[in-house]
């Protein structure tokens, strides 16, 4: 089983941003942390982070045909990335988006979510175990 983990904008400042928010932990910590549970389920885990929809979407155009699911955590695209959101349709793969901070809790341009109706599950407000969370229930999904 093949997954991508991919981070939108700002996620590669992890650790460094508002802790009341995103906790401390680095985008390194948290994919060390993802690769470990992955091992359980013998999952193989490709990362990508970009500060750019464009790059986003040309790393998801090569390897979604190898990949069996997507964990994302679109960052502030997640309110407005809507060619993000076109190529993640296009891969007719499940996708499970996850964030640090609750969106539903915050400013109002946050609760404006465009990837919601298009995952199979959103996990948020749960800081870095929210990509735990996400990726345990990407992979049970896959299992089924
Ligand atoms: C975020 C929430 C977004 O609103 C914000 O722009 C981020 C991080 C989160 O993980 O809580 O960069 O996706």
């Amino acid at each position: 089983m093949k997954i991508l983990v991919l981070n939108g904008p700002n996620l590669n400042i992890l650790g460094k941003r508002k802790k009341e928010f995103y906790g401390i932990s680095t985008l390194d910590n948290i994919n060390i942390i993802l690769k470990d549970a992955a091992k359980k389920y013998d999952c193989q885990l490709l990362f990508f982070q970009s500060n750019h929809e464009g790059r986003l979407i040309d790393f998801i155009q090569k390897h979604a045909k190898s990949a069996d699911g997507i964990l994302i955590n679109p960052g502030a695209l997640t309110h407005y990335g809507y060619s993000l959101h076109d190529a993640l349709v296009d891969t007719k793969l499940p996708i499970v988006e996850v964030h640090l901070s609750d969106i539903t809790k915050r400013e109002d341009f946050r609760k404006i979510d465009v990837f919601d109706g298009i995952v199979i599950e959103r996990v948020m407000g749960k800081k870095e175990k929210s990509y735990e969370e996400g990726l345990e229930k990407l992979i049970k999904h896959i299992k089924k």
